[in-house]
């Protein structure tokens, strides 16, 4: 069956410039997500998990840098598009939750206050008409200068780093360091020169995207007051209809009627942009679908009055005011008990359906994967080093580091934690040769540690870098405790039948 895609990651990496050198976080990941489905990415800590989220969302540190890539989100390039647009993408079609509601949250204002704003911010009709008239030929525009902004901050970006490389270095000959300066140099003067030629090369066309989008304006501002005036008028005609009925009507008649006068305001007010009221209204209703008991009483508190779950409800609950079409959640529940824990699964999970949201889910925690996926992206050293849908990462997994992070997990009934996985997660600076799990994995071949393995495909939709699936690599089994657990598991399942 094609799946329809909503948002593709296409061979991104980031670096960041530390004090210590260029550390490669996220390194040439591809991924796709399809409408409704949730996607699970998992790995250990420093794996590039949240810095992959953080891409999508537009919410990089300043030290970071793009080196390749694109996020592809409704064919607009999330790397390229303004701090506008993607603020209006973050804001309205892409909403994030964290690990730490707090930190979301605004201590010192209302409960109630902060999910009414999010929601009279999120309902002005008319204003919501007008941006989304002149969206298009805004974003052509705003895209244009951030496309030329982007271009040239991320090459003076690499000229940064690339001096602080050259300065780092250590014991350098007088004649290599009077060479590193003229390279200096020499790159100095092509970034001067590539900035002018970008500079040139987008001007023109900014200027006719401007125009346009001030015709567009223009048109916009028209259409928004002919409905106004529209919608005024048959508000007008039917109060004035309702007020002659309402002259002529006696007794139990007139507060019908007196009634539907009433009424009718309120429609009209909710046709322009919605009232205080009515967003109070729809908050305490959003309150509910989350969950919180008592929204009424709960509506006037702080923050502090809230448990960390109720608090994660609230951060939702903020988000689904936008009425998002893509969710992504990172770790959101790591800070919670694990009986909470399980009601925030599922309630994102109720959420997703009935909303039919598309969801990318962060966690270190297979546990939760399992509850929550339909398909899986394991991360290891800023690599996707296999992905699948959750039964193929289950049942039949490839990697070494799936297998081991299968291994990890605690089992439900005995509770024993089986095996931890040995070794330290390498040095993202000096990201290791070939496959960087080689180190820890007593599967390791030679070849692990020169190359690279490529992402070799298992199914349509089941693909690992190992090169245990090299046609040439001798047939190894994975771990006992990982087939055992697949066994019961897969036993178990013909017993529910
Ligand atoms: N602003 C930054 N400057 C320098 N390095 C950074 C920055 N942000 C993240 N990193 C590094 O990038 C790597 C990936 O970090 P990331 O936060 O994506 O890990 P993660 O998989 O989310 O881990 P965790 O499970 O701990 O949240 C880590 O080595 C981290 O130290
Ligand atoms: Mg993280």
């Amino acid at each position: 069956m094609p799946q329809d895609k909503v948002l593709s990651v296409n061979n991104l990496a980031i670096n960041f410039k530390t004090d210590n050198g260029i550390l490669h976080a996220v390194r040439d990941i591809s991924f796709d997500l399809n409408r409704g489905e949730t996607l699970c990415i998992v790995g250990e800590s420093g794996s590039g998990k949240s810095v992959t989220s953080k891409a999508i969302m537009g919410i990089l540190a300043n030290n970071a840098i793009i080196e390749s890539g694109n996020i592809m989100y409704r064919g607009e390039n999330l790397l390229e598009v303004s701090e506008d647009e993607f603020y209006k993408i973050r804001g309205h079609k892409i909403g994030m939750i964290f690990q730490d509601p707090l930190s979301s949250l605004n201590p010192i204002v209302r409960i109630g206050k902060q999910i009414t704003e999010a929601m009279l911010i999120n309902s002005d009709k008319l204003k919501i008409m007008y941006s989304d008239l002149i969206s298009d030929d805004l974003i052509r525009y705003k895209n244009t200068l951030a496309k030329m902004n982007i271009e040239i901050t991320n090459e003076r970006k690499k000229l940064e780093a690339y001096i602080a490389e050259v300065k780092a270095k250590e014991n350098a000959s007088a004649q290599e360091r009077a060479a590193d300066r003229n390279a200096i140099k020499e790159k100095k003067l092509a970034f001067k020169e590539f900035e002018k030629k970008t500079r040139e090369k987008y001007a023109q066309r900014a200027k006719e995207l401007k125009a346009v989008l001030e015709q567009t304006e223009q048109k916009a501002k028209q259409q928004v007051k002919e409905y106004k005036e529209k919608v005024t008028a048959e508000y007008k005609a039917k109060l004035a209809e309702l007020e002659k009925k309402l002259a002529a009507a006696s007794g139990e008649q007139k507060k019908k009627i007196s009634q539907e006068i009433e009424e009718e305001k309120l429609a009209f007010t909710n046709k322009l942009k919605i009232t205080k009221a009515e967003a109070k209204k729809r908050a305490l209703e959003i309150m509910r679908e989350v969950g919180i008991p008592e929204p009424e009483r709960r509506f006037k508190q702080f923050p502090f009055e809230f448990s960390g779950g109720m608090r994660q409800r609230i951060v939702i609950a903020i988000a689904l005011t936008a009425s998002p079409e893509i969710l992504i959640c990172d770790e959101p529940t790591t800070a919670l008990d694990v009986t909470i824990q399980a009601q925030i699964l599922e309630l994102i999970n109720r959420i997703k359906a009935e909303r039919n949201l598309s969801c990318i889910f962060i966690t270190h925690d297979l546990g939760v994967v399992a509850n929550m996926a339909d398909r899986v992206a394991v991360m290891y050293a800023g690599k996707i080093v296999e992905y699948g849908t959750a039964e193929e990462i289950f049942y039949d997994p490839k990697h070494p580091y799936t297998w081991a992070l299968l291994s990890s997990i605690p089992d439900v009934d005995s509770k024993e934690k089986l095996e931890a996985i040995p070794g330290t997660p390498p040095n993202m600076i000096y990201p290791p040769k070939g496959d960087a799990f080689a180190a820890r994995s007593r599967y390791a071949m030679n070849i692990d540690y020169r190359e690279e393995p490529p992402m070799f495909k298992i199914s349509d939709t089941h693909y690992a870098a190992t090169w245990l699936l090299d046609p040439h690599a001798p047939k190894v089994e994975m771990p006992k405790i990982v087939s055992e657990r697949i066994r019961i598991s897969l036993e178990e399942d013909k017993g529910d039948e």
